[in-house]
Order: C-alpha cells, then sequence, then structure tokens
C-alpha cells in the first residue's frame, strides 16, 4: 500500500498502539494524528556514543570509523557508557544500485557497512547509521523518501543498531508521514533500531516524535562556539515535560574537544547537555583527545546525572539574565544543579534547598560531580562562577558529620563595573560560610592584572567565620594609565582551615575598560562588550552571510547582523541619549524567518520591543530614549518557531551621545 493511502487508513482506524512515549504535560494540547507504532524500548537512558558529523562532516572513510571505535574502547569512552558509533551523511555511494538499494561509497568504504558493524559489534559497540527523510541527503546523497522499506531493510541485513534520520530534501511531503513511514519500515525488520528523529524542531516534534523514535532533535544545528551552544540551551526551555525514558529531546551532539570554546565553555556546555537528558554523543576526533577532553566526557558522576534512571529532565529554575540556576530532580531524592554564568565577567550564582525542591532538613551534603568532594551546606548552594563557566553540585539531605562547611568567595568593587585606566578603585572580598561549623584563619588575598596595583586596605587575616556569616577584606586596586579598553580579572583566593584540614577556594571578579562613545555614532563602529549570535558571527556593515544589509528591497551602509537567538551589548557610560535602527530580516533569507527585536537597558528593563517581524516585512523603525544608560543590549529572539534563517538585522543602528572623551 502506497505510504499516504496507509497513513490516511491507519488515522480513519484510530488506531493507537504505543508502548512508551513521552505525555505531554496536563493542559497541552494533543499531539497531531496518532502514529501507529509498537516502538520497542530502546533508550531507558539517554543514548550515549559518538557521531562524525561535528568534526568531520563528509571527510569520512571505514578507517576513520573503525578507529574511532578502537579509541572509543581504548580511551575509555566505552567503560564511561558510550556505546553507539554512529556514521553521518556521506556514507553512501551517489547512486543506488541496480536493484535500487542504497550503497556504501566504494571509495571511502570499500568493504562495505556490514564489515564496519562486525567490527564495532565485536569491540561490545553498537554501531549507527544515517538518512533523510528526503530525496537526498543534506549532502545531496540519495536517501529514503519513498524507499524506507528498502533502506530498513539494508539496515537491518548490516545490522545497524540506530538510524539518524534528517530532514533535508523532503518534497513538503508532511512530516509525520515521512517520519511515521521510516518508523513502521524498521519496526519491519524486525531488528531492534534506535531511530534518532532529526527534525530539526520545525514542528514541535516533541509532541508527536516520542511515539515513533527514542530522540529528536529539538533545534536546529549546533556549531563549536560558544553563541551557539547557548542559543540551542535558550531553546530547550520548557521542552521538559516531554522528555523521559525512550523519548528524549535531543539538543544536538556535543562540540566538547572540537576545539571553538574554552575549557570551561566545554563544562558548561556538558554539564547542561548531562542535566537536559540529551543523548551525549561526543563528537570530536576521539583517536587524539587530550586529558582535558577526555575527562570532561567521561566523569561518571556527570553521567550519572544524565542516566539517572528516573528520567526526569532538568530545567531553568532562575534566570537574571547573566546568572542562570538549572536543576533536575534525581530519583534517589537528591537534585542536581548547574550553577551557570554566561555573563563576560566572573560573578557569585545562588540559590537555596527550597528553591531547588529538596525536602526540610538539618543539613545538606552538596556533592561536586567534577572535583568528586562533598561539603555541608544548611540552606544556600552558591558558588562563585568564572565567566562562561558551571559548576555542577548534586544535592541530598544528609548527615553533616564528617563533612566540611560549604564555603564561598565572591569579589565586588565600588564601581559599575567599569573603570578607567590610572584611577583607583576599591574590590572587596567576601567570604561566607554556608555550614553548620565554624572555619578558621581565614587569609585573603587578590590578583589583578598584570601591572595594575593591588594593595590591603587592613589587615587581610580573619580567625574566625562561624556558620552564617561572612567576613570581608578590602583591596585598592589601579589599573596602568595607559591600560586598554578590554575585561580585567580580579581573582580572590580565600585560605582558610577546616578543624584539621587547610583548604582554599577562589571568588571570580572582573571590571572593564571601555571608551564612551561620543556625538553621533554608527553602533557598528563601536567595539561591542560581547555578542553572543545564534549562527555564524555577527555581520557587521554587512549580513551575517557577507551580503550587503538589505530589508525588504532597502539597502543600508552601516548596521549590525547578529543571527538570532542574539544578545550583543555596548557600553554607552550613561553618556548618550538616543538609540535609532531599522530593524527587520535580511532579504538573503528570500522572505523566510520570523524574529522579535528588544532594546534593553540598565538592570535589562526593557526600553523598547517590536513583535514578530517576518522575512520580507518592511524594516520597522526604533527610536529609543537611552539616557543615563550605562550597557545598551540589543536582543533579537527566534519568534514562534526555531531559528532557522532568522536573518536578524539592525540597520543604520546609531547612537547620539555628548561629546567628549571616555
Ligand atoms: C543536517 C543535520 C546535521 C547533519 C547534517 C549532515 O544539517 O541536522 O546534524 O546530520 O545534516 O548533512
Amino acid at each position: 500500500m502506497h505510504r499516504r493511502a496507509r497513513c490516511a487508513l491507519l488515522a480513519m482506524l484510530g488506531v493507537v498502539s504505543l508502548l512508551v512515549g513521552a505525555a505531554p504535560a496536563a493542559g497541552e494540547a494533543d499531539p497531531p494524528a496518532a502514529a501507529a507504532v509498537d516502538k520497542l524500548p530502546l533508550a531507558p537512558a539517554p543514548p550515549m556514543g559518538w557521531n562524525s558529523w561535528n568534526k568531520f562532516h563528509c571527510n569520512i572513510d571505514e578507517n576513520l570509523i573503525k578507529e574511532t571505535a578502537d579509541a572509543m574502547v581504548s580511551s575509555g569512552m566505552a567503560e564511561a557508557g558510550y556505546e553507539y558509533v554512529n556514521i553521518d551523511d556521506c556514507w553512501m555511494a551517489p547512486e543506488r544500485d541496480a536493484e535500487g538499494r542504497l550503497q556504501a561509497d566504494p571509495e571511502r568504504f570499500p568493504s562495505g557497512i556490514k564489515a564496519i558493524a562486525d567490527h564495532v559489534h565485536g569491540l561490545g559497540l553498537k554501531l549507527g547509521i544515517y538518512s533523510s527523510a528526503g530525496t537526498k541527503t543534506c549532502q545531496g546523497l540519495p536517501a529514503s523518501l519513498d524507499h524506507e522499506q528498502t533502506d530498513a531493510a539494508s539496515f537491518a541485513e548490516w545490522e545497524v543498531d540506530l538510524l539518524k534520520y534528517d530532514n533535508c530534501n523532503n518534497q513538503g511531503v508532511p512530516f509525520l508521514e515521512r517520519y511515521t513511514a521510516m518508523a513502521e519500515a524498521l519496526l519491519a525488520t524486525g531488528r531492534p533500531i534506535v531511530y534518532s528523529i532529526t527534525e530539526w524542531g520545525q514542528n514541535q516534534p516533541w509532541e508527536w516524535a516520542g511515539e515513533l523514535g527514542h530522540y529528536w532533535r529539538t533545534t536546529g544545528d549546533i556549531s563549536d562556539n560558544w553563541g551557539s551552544m547557548v542559543s540551542i540551551l535558550d531553546q530547550q526551555v520548557g521542552l521538559e515535560a516531554y522528555s523521559g525514558p525512550h523519548a528524549w529531546n535531543d539538543p544536538d551532539m556535543l562540540e566538547v574537544g572540537n576545539g571553538g570554546m574554552t575549557t570551561e565553555e566545554y563544562r558548561a556546555h556538558m554539564s547542561l547537555w548531562s542535566l537536559l537528558n540529551s543523548p551525549l554523543l561526543a563528537g570530536n576526533d576521539l583517536r587524539s583527545m587530550d586529558d582535558t577532553t577526555r575527562a570532561l566526557l567521561t566523569d561518571p558522576d556527570v553521567i550519572a546525572v544524565n542516566q539517572d534512571w528516573g528520567g526526569k529532565q532538568g530545567h531553568k529554575i532562575a534566570d537574571d539574565g547573566n546568572q542562570e540556576v538549572w536543576a533536575k530532580p534525581m530519583s534517589d531524592g537528591g537534585v542536581a544543579v548547574v550553577l551557570f554564568n554566561r555573563g563576560s565577567t566572573g560573578a557569585q550564582v545562588s540559590t537555596t534547598v527550597d528553591e531547588l525542591g529538596l525536602e526540610p532538613a538539618d543539613a545538606y551534603q552538596m556533592f561536586d560531580v567534577w572535583t568528586d568532594t562533598t561539603v555541608v551546606t544548611e540552606h544556600f548552594v552558591r558558588a562563585s562562577v568564572p565567566s562562561h563557566g558551571a559548576k555542577m553540585f548534586v544535592v541530598r539531605p544528609g548527615e553533616a558529620a564528617g563533612h566540611e562547611p560549604a564555603v564561598s568567595a565572591d569579589v565586588d568593587t565600588d564601581t559599575t563595573g567599569f573603570v578607567d585606566p590610572g584611577v583607583d578603585f576599591t574590590a572587596t572580598v567576601s567570604f561566607t560560610n554556608d555550614g553548620l561549623t565554624r572555619v578558621k584563619k581565614a587569609s585573603f588575598g587578590l590578583t589583578a592584572a598584570d601591572g595594575w596595583a593591588v594593595r590591603p586596605q587592613g589587615a587581610t587575616t580573619v580567625k574566625k567565620v562561624a556558620p552564617g556569616e561572612t567576613a570581608t577584606v578590602s583591596f585598592t586596586v589601579t589599573p596602568p594609565a595607559e591600560e586598554s579598553t578590554g575585561t580585567f580579572d580580579l581573582s580572590a583566593t580565600v585560605g582558610y582551615r577546616a578543624g584539621p584540614a587547610t583548604r582554599q577556594v577562589a571568588g571570580y571578579g572582573s571590571v572593564l575598560i571601555a571608551t564612551v562613545p561620543s556625538g553621533e555614532q554608527w553602533v557598528s563602529d563601536l567595539d561591542h562588550l560581547a555578542a553572543n549570535v545564534g549562527w555564524r558571527q555577527m555581520g557587521i556593515d554587512k549580513s551575517v552571510q557577507g551580503n550587503p544589509i538589505q530589508i525588504n528591497g532597502v539597502t543600508y551602509e552601516k548596521g549590525i547582523s547578529p543571527h538570532a537567538a542574539s544578545e550583543v551589548t555596548y557600553y554607552l557610560g550613561e553618556n548618550c541619549t538616543r538609540f535609532t535602527a531599522d530593524v527587520g530580516i535580511n532579504d538573503e533569507t528570500n522572505g523566510r524567518g520570523s524574529v522579535t527585536f528588544q532594546v534593553l537597558g540598565n538592570d535589562r528593563a526593557v526600553l523598547a520591543e517590536t513583535g514578530v517581524i517576518l522575512g520580507n516585512q518592511p524594516a520597522e523603525h526604533l527610536d529609543v530614549d537611552v539616557s543615563d544608560v550605562l550597557v545598551l543590549t540589543l536582543i533579537t529572539d527566534v519568534g514562534p518557531d526555531n531559528n532557522n534563517s532568522d536573518h536578524s538585522d539592525w540597520a543604520a543602528a546609531k547612537v547620539t551621545c555628548a561629546n567628549g572623551d571616555r
């Protein structure tokens, strides 16, 4: 029977026979038309493995796949739980064989897929493969639309264990039809094959894909940079209700170890993806990874949070713009928590056991999953977190005896956060004891950048810090008179005695030196403080793809083009009065895309915002009072869907400021 007719028939019969799958949250709309698939329960915990795409794109061959499988074992990844070795796009020959079957590329995969499966299985691992629910893959090779049964039969014959099924070249055939056809074809083979639905979040797959497959992409592709990672993170908010055993939200594969982010950024990526119950699919070169990457990917306690049998996805419980708290209930009554600092300066991130939803108790043990230390807190769960970093704990009610108290250090200044070269300011280091026992001999230190003078304003030691107390020591700091613009770290260390032990805790602070805009200035001529964008780099006086800035046929010489979701900040130093811009979507999307624009002032107050702006819509003119604004924040968000084609332009963006220097 033709697949469209079959779907119609099944829908008519109202056939629903679900074994497992994510139920929509109470009050949510019913998912679209029921799919009649007895999905196999193949993913009780989020699948773990590796995929070739992020690092290698089409540069793959059978040696790479076999060597990666070998490395998965020799590196300790397999022991840590990584199991699937997934070949992504570009494994197939440009033509099907005489019988209409997909075949492996004869040059790059001369031994065929079955031989690779044998090698991978011989190591105790599993093999994954890739196709698209379209006429061709995203790289233009033959794909499986209208060949579902033939291709699923080939995958089963080759003893493949997982299929990643993409969305390119889908010819406009309804998504449910395309993804159901492959679900049925896989089932019909009789081989257990994990089904990864790569629909990029276009049609709310969280509402239907759990009935067909084992995990589904919630967004477009990740890339190996901070902006991409946090933009994908933001798109996970609210999806936690749909995820559970055998049906997982997939915020895309890991970039850990690919070189585009710092170690702290990768630690945040790994911490958050684990907390989100994401499938953990490494995307780096396992054959040559360094010890830092290996440690990030294989930490048993981080993985235990991801694989917790209860399968409850973590979610955001607090957000003040730059500091966020994400929490995940664990099946033993504890809560895993990520304290996340997405700001460009170090900051303390704080929550409490009540906010985490923990049962009342006299004391709580805070286990730092990355450092393997356990301390005791009475109420607060907090830590100083470096810029673009994360701390991750599992917090449980527990005995205080035998554990040291939770302490934290912080650095604050008497400035707005911006300082002037050659001008003194005060930095105060605070040290707080959140535990149930006192600590002694706290000794405070502060270091700043090379050439900066740091002088304590008094004694730098404090004899005792009792539970619930905070001790502080202030320092006078002087930046060199000729210091250039930038962000400058202020790093505190507080040494202390907890019982017989000598310990040290770090506090991460920073200040910035920036130039105040003067007179009328194009925003694209200013140095931005930070530019977090959803795709590629922000275009300056050109689009994100290097074209002119052009909205609905009108071309502009000046402007910025940060792909949504984006957040770009500029220092105004309370010296400007107006911000103006023509905002819209660049014509390079050919009418696609949907974006909202927001202008924020001090304390993230919304000074102006647009409704949803679509491709080919005329630019909207913004004219905003920015008097007294210290830092101007320009935000574009993804509109009602995902961030596909969201090429947002702030055309002719300009500030009008008082004249004068700095
Ligand atoms: C799409 C997918 C990616 C990758 C590529 C391969 O972009 O979303 O994850 O599979 O195709 O071409």
